[in-house]
């Protein structure tokens, strides 16, 4: 994290997600290194957007946050290798809305709250926890979901291997409209086009099965 670019005043709250994450990556090998990428690429989407410093930087510590919940889930489901059962998915889903609870509870990362439970919503209204759709879905979810699901497909998998960087962005676009918020799709489909997207995300990790795109899952 770039303390340098923080929030203005924020140096409390980046200790906060440093400590938080640092809880999470300690409980999972799964998820090390995925809330640090995804935190880049939204910052990165949220500048190609024309947002300022402040919200690209509220993006990226929203990124940081968004799987935070993830702490409160038995370590048998998030470090479980292969698919989930119907029952393990289940409790896994609850993961937005206990991150959305637990950030609340800290003053100085409760504006943070909406993004984190929203981050699994999807565009057409298909997503959780609340089924919001368009643009009833924060702008931070939005993208959070976007820079999610890419590092979820570019990513390593203990049950199958990941694809390319292209092939994760035709998949995108094949969802755009669905899944995910069409413009936003156009921009980092167009950060990618251009070579600006954080090269830290070449980094080989497994992360959690939830994160699969469900579309993606059933052609595999
Ligand atoms: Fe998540």
């Amino acid at each position: 994290m770039r303390r340098e670019e923080g929030l203005s005043g924020a140096w409390g709250v980046i200790d906060l997600v440093q400590a938080l994450t640092a809880a999470l990556d300690a409980k999972s090998s799964y998820t090390r290194g995925h809330s640090d990428r995804v935190a880049e690429l939204s910052w990165s989407i949220a500048r190609k957007l024309g947002l300022g410093d402040q919200e690209a930087e509220s993006a990226r510590i929203a990124g940081h946050l968004h799987d935070i919940g993830k702490i409160g889930i038995p370590d048998s489901i998030i470090s479980k290798p292969g698919s989930l059962l119907p029952e393990e998915f289940a409790a896994m889903k609850r993961h937005p809305v206990i991150g959305a609870s637990l950030v609340k509870q800290v003053a100085h990362l409760s504006g943070f709250a909406p993004s984190v439970r929203s981050h699994h919503e999807r565009w057409d209204g298909s997503g959780y926890p609340d089924g919001l759709a368009g643009e009833a879905i924060p702008l931070e979810a939005r993208i959070i979901c976007i820079a999610d699901s890419f590092d979820a497909m570019t990513s390593a998998r203990s049950y199958r291997e990941q694809i390319d960087a292209q092939s994760a962005v035709d998949e995108m676009r094949r969802c755009s409209g669905t899944q995910f918020d069409p413009r936003l799709v156009d921009a980092f489909a167009q950060l990618f086009s251009t070579g600006k997207l954080p090269l830290m995300l070449r980094i080989e990790e497994q992360v959690n099965a939830e994160d699969v795109l469900p579309s993606y899952a059933e052609t595999q």
